[in-house]
Protein backbone atom coordinates (compact mmCIF):
# COMPACT_ATOMS: atom_id res chain seq x y z
CA UNK A 1 0.00 0.00 0.00
CA UNK A 2 0.54 3.45 -0.58
CA UNK A 3 2.45 5.48 2.49
CA UNK A 4 0.63 8.71 1.26
CA UNK A 5 -3.02 9.99 0.33
CA UNK A 6 -6.14 9.28 2.80
CA UNK A 7 -6.34 5.99 4.25
CA UNK A 8 -9.76 4.52 2.40
CA UNK A 9 -10.91 3.39 6.41
CA UNK A 10 -10.58 6.80 7.67
CA UNK A 11 -13.76 8.32 8.03
CA UNK A 12 -13.88 11.36 5.96
CA UNK A 13 -16.29 14.88 5.59
CA UNK A 14 -19.46 14.59 3.17
CA UNK A 15 -19.75 17.35 0.92
CA UNK A 16 -23.32 17.35 1.38
CA UNK A 17 -26.21 17.15 1.09
CA UNK A 18 -26.92 14.67 3.91
CA UNK A 19 -30.42 13.46 3.84
CA UNK A 20 -32.13 11.16 6.58
CA UNK A 21 -35.20 8.85 6.80
CA UNK A 22 -36.64 8.23 10.12
CA UNK A 23 -39.59 6.75 11.47
CA UNK A 24 -42.26 6.96 14.20
CA UNK A 25 -42.62 4.66 17.16
CA UNK A 26 -45.35 2.91 18.59
CA UNK A 27 -45.31 0.54 21.81
CA UNK A 28 -46.78 -2.46 21.33
CA UNK A 29 -46.37 -2.97 25.11
CA UNK A 30 -45.23 -0.83 27.32
CA UNK A 31 -45.43 -1.73 30.98
CA UNK A 32 -44.29 1.20 33.92
CA UNK A 33 -42.86 0.00 36.75
CA UNK A 34 -42.27 2.51 39.91
CA UNK A 35 -41.26 6.32 39.68
CA UNK A 36 -37.24 6.57 39.84
CA UNK A 37 -35.16 8.23 41.84
CA UNK A 38 -33.95 10.21 38.68
CA UNK A 39 -37.14 11.54 37.63
CA UNK A 40 -37.75 8.35 35.10
CA UNK A 41 -40.42 5.57 35.15
CA UNK A 42 -38.75 1.84 34.58
CA UNK A 43 -40.10 0.18 31.75
CA UNK A 44 -40.86 -2.84 29.90
CA UNK A 45 -41.29 -1.94 26.51
CA UNK A 46 -41.58 -3.26 22.74
CA UNK A 47 -41.29 -0.71 20.54
CA UNK A 48 -42.60 -1.00 17.11
CA UNK A 49 -41.50 1.51 13.92
CA UNK A 50 -43.96 2.53 11.56
CA UNK A 51 -43.38 4.11 8.32
CA UNK A 52 -44.55 7.46 8.77
CA UNK A 53 -41.18 9.60 8.40
CA UNK A 54 -39.37 12.72 9.28
CA UNK A 55 -36.60 13.47 7.35
CA UNK A 56 -33.60 15.68 8.07
CA UNK A 57 -31.21 16.96 5.57
CA UNK A 58 -27.69 18.18 6.73
CA UNK A 59 -25.61 21.38 4.50
CA UNK A 60 -22.44 22.14 5.58
CA UNK A 61 -22.54 26.00 7.09
CA UNK A 62 -20.66 28.62 9.00
CA UNK A 63 -22.72 27.83 12.41
CA UNK A 64 -26.00 25.88 13.59
CA UNK A 65 -29.22 26.26 12.18
CA UNK A 66 -32.42 25.03 11.69
CA UNK A 67 -35.57 25.05 9.30
CA UNK A 68 -38.55 23.27 9.16
CA UNK A 69 -41.62 22.63 6.75
CA UNK A 70 -44.59 20.38 7.14
CA UNK A 71 -46.55 19.04 10.50
CA UNK A 72 -46.20 21.63 13.27
CA UNK A 73 -44.78 24.59 11.93
CA UNK A 74 -44.79 27.64 13.49
CA UNK A 75 -45.77 25.54 16.87
CA UNK A 76 -41.87 23.91 17.62
CA UNK A 77 -39.40 26.17 18.77
CA UNK A 78 -36.04 25.84 16.59
CA UNK A 79 -33.86 27.32 19.12
CA UNK A 80 -31.26 25.83 21.54
CA UNK A 81 -34.08 23.72 23.06
CA UNK A 82 -35.31 21.85 19.99
CA UNK A 83 -33.87 18.07 20.08
CA UNK A 84 -32.41 18.45 16.65
CA UNK A 85 -30.05 21.24 17.90
CA UNK A 86 -29.41 19.79 20.84
CA UNK A 87 -28.37 16.47 19.19
CA UNK A 88 -25.74 18.15 16.74
CA UNK A 89 -24.43 19.91 19.84
CA UNK A 90 -23.81 16.94 21.76
CA UNK A 91 -22.36 15.01 19.13
CA UNK A 92 -20.24 18.02 18.32
CA UNK A 93 -19.04 18.28 21.87
CA UNK A 94 -18.23 14.33 21.94
CA UNK A 95 -16.43 14.22 18.69
CA UNK A 96 -14.69 17.85 19.54
CA UNK A 97 -15.67 19.51 15.99
CA UNK A 98 -17.37 22.51 16.04
CA UNK A 99 -21.41 22.11 15.51
CA UNK A 100 -21.58 23.58 11.82
CA UNK A 101 -24.56 22.61 9.93
CA UNK A 102 -27.41 23.79 8.33
CA UNK A 103 -30.35 21.29 8.99
CA UNK A 104 -33.55 21.07 7.42
CA UNK A 105 -36.83 19.18 8.47
CA UNK A 106 -38.96 17.86 7.07
CA UNK A 107 -42.18 16.82 9.25
CA UNK A 108 -44.85 14.71 8.91
CA UNK A 109 -45.14 12.99 12.50
CA UNK A 110 -47.20 14.95 14.63
CA UNK A 111 -45.79 16.78 17.50
CA UNK A 112 -46.58 15.47 21.23
CA UNK A 113 -48.12 12.77 19.52
CA UNK A 114 -46.83 9.69 21.89
CA UNK A 115 -44.87 8.70 18.26
CA UNK A 116 -41.29 9.71 19.48
CA UNK A 117 -41.29 12.12 16.95
CA UNK A 118 -39.08 14.64 19.21
CA UNK A 119 -36.74 11.66 19.33
CA UNK A 120 -36.81 10.62 15.73
CA UNK A 121 -35.43 14.18 14.84
CA UNK A 122 -32.87 13.82 17.11
CA UNK A 123 -32.16 10.17 16.14
CA UNK A 124 -32.01 11.59 12.24
CA UNK A 125 -30.00 13.94 13.30
CA UNK A 126 -27.13 11.88 14.81
CA UNK A 127 -26.61 9.76 11.63
CA UNK A 128 -26.95 13.24 9.33
CA UNK A 129 -24.71 15.03 10.88
CA UNK A 130 -22.08 11.97 11.47
CA UNK A 131 -21.70 11.70 7.91
CA UNK A 132 -21.35 15.13 7.02
CA UNK A 133 -18.85 15.50 9.36
CA UNK A 134 -16.89 12.45 8.81
CA UNK A 135 -16.90 11.29 12.47
CA UNK A 136 -17.12 7.64 11.26
CA UNK A 137 -19.55 7.11 14.85
CA UNK A 138 -20.83 3.40 14.88
CA UNK A 139 -24.79 2.97 15.52
CA UNK A 140 -23.73 1.95 19.02
CA UNK A 141 -21.57 5.11 20.13
CA UNK A 142 -24.62 7.26 18.31
CA UNK A 143 -27.28 5.09 20.98
CA UNK A 144 -25.17 6.46 23.73
CA UNK A 145 -25.08 10.21 23.24
CA UNK A 146 -29.01 10.04 22.39
CA UNK A 147 -29.70 8.23 25.38
CA UNK A 148 -28.93 11.31 27.15
CA UNK A 149 -31.51 13.52 24.49
CA UNK A 150 -34.43 11.09 24.69
CA UNK A 151 -35.60 8.05 26.23
CA UNK A 152 -36.57 6.58 22.62
CA UNK A 153 -33.82 8.03 20.55
CA UNK A 154 -31.44 4.86 20.79
CA UNK A 155 -34.13 3.12 19.33
CA UNK A 156 -34.52 5.06 16.70
CA UNK A 157 -31.76 4.99 15.29
CA UNK A 158 -32.39 0.79 15.13
CA UNK A 159 -35.93 0.24 14.31
CA UNK A 160 -37.34 -2.95 13.35
CA UNK A 161 -39.30 -4.34 16.79
CA UNK A 162 -37.02 -4.01 19.91
CA UNK A 163 -37.50 -4.79 23.48
CA UNK A 164 -36.86 -1.59 25.81
CA UNK A 165 -35.60 -1.41 29.45
CA UNK A 166 -33.85 0.73 31.80
CA UNK A 167 -35.67 4.08 31.37
CA UNK A 168 -36.77 2.95 27.71
CA UNK A 169 -32.80 3.76 26.09
CA UNK A 170 -31.47 -0.12 26.63
CA UNK A 171 -32.63 -1.70 23.30
CA UNK A 172 -32.25 -5.22 22.27
CA UNK A 173 -33.78 -6.41 19.22
CA UNK A 174 -36.48 -9.06 19.07
CA UNK A 175 -34.69 -11.21 16.93
CA UNK A 176 -38.13 -13.29 14.76
CA UNK A 177 -38.80 -13.98 11.60
CA UNK A 178 -39.92 -10.81 10.13
CA UNK A 179 -43.80 -10.07 9.50
CA UNK A 180 -45.53 -7.16 8.16
CA UNK A 181 -48.34 -5.46 10.68
CA UNK A 182 -50.78 -3.35 9.52
CA UNK A 183 -51.91 -0.31 11.42
CA UNK A 184 -53.83 2.70 11.38
CA UNK A 185 -53.07 5.81 12.94
CA UNK A 186 -55.15 8.45 14.53
CA UNK A 187 -53.83 11.46 14.99
CA UNK A 188 -55.31 13.44 17.77
CA UNK A 189 -56.10 17.26 17.90
CA UNK A 190 -53.11 18.97 19.94
CA UNK A 191 -51.00 17.25 21.90
CA UNK A 192 -50.13 15.65 25.20
CA UNK A 193 -46.94 16.53 27.55
CA UNK A 194 -45.33 13.32 28.36
CA UNK A 195 -44.26 14.30 31.75
CA UNK A 196 -47.96 15.31 32.50
CA UNK A 197 -49.01 11.55 31.23
CA UNK A 198 -46.48 9.65 33.78
CA UNK A 199 -47.14 12.20 36.51
CA UNK A 200 -51.05 11.41 35.80
CA UNK A 201 -50.19 8.04 35.94
CA UNK A 202 -48.52 8.37 39.37
CA UNK A 203 -51.69 9.83 40.77
CA UNK A 204 -54.21 7.65 39.61
CA UNK A 205 -51.76 4.81 41.19
CA UNK A 206 -51.54 7.06 44.48
CA UNK A 207 -52.52 4.56 47.68
CA UNK A 208 -52.79 1.67 45.67
CA UNK A 209 -51.07 -1.52 47.48
CA UNK A 210 -49.13 -2.93 46.62
CA UNK A 211 -47.08 -0.75 44.18
CA UNK A 212 -48.26 -2.03 40.85
CA UNK A 213 -45.40 -4.66 39.25
CA UNK A 214 -43.22 -3.62 36.25
CA UNK A 215 -44.76 -6.17 34.25
CA UNK A 216 -42.87 -8.15 31.38
CA UNK A 217 -43.41 -8.43 27.52
CA UNK A 218 -42.85 -11.76 27.61
CA UNK A 219 -46.83 -11.98 26.25
CA UNK A 220 -46.34 -10.02 23.82
CA UNK A 221 -43.23 -11.49 22.89
CA UNK A 222 -44.50 -15.08 22.56
CA UNK A 223 -47.54 -13.18 20.85
CA UNK A 224 -45.31 -11.75 17.88
CA UNK A 225 -43.68 -14.95 17.08
CA UNK A 226 -47.16 -16.27 16.23
CA UNK A 227 -47.37 -13.67 13.30
CA UNK A 228 -51.35 -13.87 13.66
CA UNK A 229 -52.59 -10.62 13.78
CA UNK A 230 -55.80 -11.71 15.81
CA UNK A 231 -53.36 -13.23 18.39
CA UNK A 232 -50.72 -10.32 18.96
CA UNK A 233 -53.92 -7.86 18.83
CA UNK A 234 -55.43 -9.88 21.91
CA UNK A 235 -51.68 -8.78 23.90
CA UNK A 236 -51.28 -5.42 23.09
CA UNK A 237 -51.13 -3.02 26.09
CA UNK A 238 -49.98 0.25 27.13
CA UNK A 239 -49.84 0.86 31.06
CA UNK A 240 -50.15 4.98 30.19
CA UNK A 241 -53.29 4.42 28.52
CA UNK A 242 -55.22 5.17 31.58
CA UNK A 243 -53.56 8.24 32.26
CA UNK A 244 -53.84 9.76 28.49
CA UNK A 245 -57.35 8.74 28.85
CA UNK A 246 -57.62 10.91 32.45
CA UNK A 247 -56.35 13.75 30.56
CA UNK A 248 -57.89 12.94 27.77
CA UNK A 249 -61.47 11.46 27.94
CA UNK A 250 -62.18 12.03 24.40
CA UNK A 251 -59.92 8.97 23.78
CA UNK A 252 -62.39 6.94 24.50
CA UNK A 253 -64.65 7.65 21.60
CA UNK A 254 -61.68 7.18 19.82
CA UNK A 255 -60.88 3.86 20.99
CA UNK A 256 -64.76 2.88 20.20
CA UNK A 257 -64.80 4.72 16.92
CA UNK A 258 -61.83 2.35 15.98
CA UNK A 259 -63.04 -0.94 17.24
CA UNK A 260 -66.21 -0.32 15.43
CA UNK A 261 -64.64 0.22 12.29
CA UNK A 262 -63.14 -3.74 12.69
CA UNK A 263 -59.93 -2.93 13.93
CA UNK A 264 -58.70 -6.31 15.94
CA UNK A 265 -57.53 -4.08 18.59
CA UNK A 266 -56.48 -0.56 19.57
CA UNK A 267 -54.66 1.51 22.15
CA UNK A 268 -53.05 4.82 22.93
CA UNK A 269 -49.44 4.80 21.94
CA UNK A 270 -47.13 5.55 24.09
CA UNK A 271 -47.95 8.80 26.22
CA UNK A 272 -50.53 9.47 23.83
CA UNK A 273 -53.14 11.18 22.11
CA UNK A 274 -52.41 10.09 19.25
CA UNK A 275 -54.42 6.29 19.31
CA UNK A 276 -53.53 3.01 16.82
CA UNK A 277 -55.59 0.18 15.68
CA UNK A 278 -54.36 -3.33 14.24
CA UNK A 279 -55.76 -4.76 10.85
CA UNK A 280 -55.45 -8.01 9.38
CA UNK A 281 -53.97 -6.74 6.02
CA UNK A 282 -53.53 -3.32 3.86
CA UNK A 283 -57.32 -3.68 3.05
CA UNK A 284 -58.48 -4.08 6.50
CA UNK A 285 -56.67 -1.05 7.47
CA UNK A 286 -57.89 1.37 4.36
CA UNK A 287 -61.54 0.49 5.56
CA UNK A 288 -60.91 1.36 9.91
CA UNK A 289 -58.91 4.14 8.55
CA UNK A 290 -62.41 5.04 6.30
CA UNK A 291 -64.71 4.89 9.26
CA UNK A 292 -62.58 6.54 11.68
CA UNK A 293 -61.98 9.65 9.23
CA UNK A 294 -66.39 9.38 8.77
CA UNK A 295 -66.81 8.82 12.56
CA UNK A 296 -65.08 12.75 12.77
CA UNK A 297 -62.84 11.32 15.67
CA UNK A 298 -59.38 12.33 14.83
CA UNK A 299 -57.81 15.06 13.02
CA UNK A 300 -57.02 12.40 10.42
CA UNK A 301 -56.62 8.78 10.38
CA UNK A 302 -53.54 6.97 8.00
CA UNK A 303 -52.53 3.60 7.49
CA UNK A 304 -49.08 2.87 8.47
CA UNK A 305 -46.92 -0.52 8.20
CA UNK A 306 -44.46 -1.84 10.67
CA UNK A 307 -41.92 -3.00 11.21
CA UNK A 308 -39.29 -0.20 9.72
CA UNK A 309 -36.03 0.29 9.52
CA UNK A 310 -34.69 2.93 11.39
CA UNK A 311 -32.89 6.27 10.88
CA UNK A 312 -30.94 5.88 7.80
CA UNK A 313 -29.51 7.68 5.05
CA UNK A 314 -31.97 8.04 1.39
O1 LIG B 1 -36.66 10.67 27.92
P1 LIG B 1 -37.68 11.67 27.51
O2 LIG B 1 -37.10 13.05 27.38
O3 LIG B 1 -38.45 11.27 26.32
O4 LIG B 1 -38.71 11.74 28.72
C1 LIG B 1 -39.57 12.83 28.89
C2 LIG B 1 -40.19 12.76 30.27
O5 LIG B 1 -41.09 11.65 30.36
C3 LIG B 1 -39.22 12.54 31.42
O6 LIG B 1 -38.65 13.74 31.86
C4 LIG B 1 -40.10 11.92 32.48
O7 LIG B 1 -40.91 12.90 33.11
C5 LIG B 1 -41.03 11.06 31.65
N1 LIG B 1 -40.53 9.68 31.53
C6 LIG B 1 -40.63 8.84 32.62
N2 LIG B 1 -40.17 7.56 32.53
C7 LIG B 1 -39.63 7.10 31.38
C8 LIG B 1 -39.52 7.94 30.26
C9 LIG B 1 -39.98 9.23 30.36
O8 LIG B 1 -41.12 9.23 33.67
N3 LIG B 1 -39.20 5.85 31.32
Amino acid sequence: TEAWGPDDDEPRPHNGPVKVRVPAKINLHLGVGPLRPDGYHELNTVYHAISLFDEITARHGDTLTLTMEGEGTGQLALDETNLIVRAARALAARARVPAHARLHLKKSIPLAGGLAGGSADAAATLIACDLLWGLGFSRDELAEVGAQLGSDVPFLLYGGTALGTGHGEAVSPILARPTAWHWVVAVADGGLATPAVYRELDTLRAGSWPPPALESADQLMSALRQRNPEVLGAALGNDLQPAALALRPQLADVLKAGTEAGALAGLVSGSGPTCVFLASGAAHAEKIAEGLTAAGVCRAAVTARGPQPGARVI
